[in-house]
């Protein structure tokens, strides 16, 4: 059973994190529905977007010097170093571990959105200058750098 679910009480009125973190609830939920032989390539697919996703709101916060930075740059290392060692996990095929995890994540991941995920959403809507809109391409969102 899915633990998370899109709303739009997760909706950040910041397209880009809209659609990574749409992109985020619907991969933890096909982890969450995949058969046991399914599971670590799907949390290998969950691992891969939060690198990403992580990665590209890392970016914006130091490209555009956010205030509380350290603290959800921090938050977002820890996650996803239990995310990989639940990748490490589930390739040993310790799958009950890694279902607990999905599960914890999914009870995670409204809090980080409503609060750290939230705070920058309005920060970068008021640096509107600094961020690119998704290219067609599918070219990764970035900000643009002064
Ligand atoms: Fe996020
Ligand atoms: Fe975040």
């Amino acid at each position: 059973m899915n633990t998370l679910k899109w709303s739009d009480a997760l909706l950040l009125d910041f397209e880009p994190m809209d659609s990574a973190h749409r992109e985020f609830v619907e991969l933890l939920g096909l982890a969450e529905a995949a058969s046991d032989a399914a599971l670590p390539l799907a949390w290998a697919a969950v691992v891969d977007h939060t690198a990403e996703h992580f990665g590209r709101e890392d970016e914006w916060m130091r490209s555009t010097r956010f205030a509380t930075a350290e603290h959800h740059m921090l938050q977002h290392r820890v996650v996803l170093n239990v995310l990989r060692e639940g990748l490490a996990l589930a390739r040993k095929g310790e799958l009950a571990a890694v279902r607990e995890m999905a599960c914890e994540l999914g009870a995670w991941f409204p809090k980080h959105a409503q609060s750290q995920d939230a705070a920058l959403a309005l920060h970068l809507r008021r640096e509107p200058q600094r961020t690119t809109p998704r290219r067609a391409s599918g070219a990764k969102h970035a900000p643009t750098r002064a």
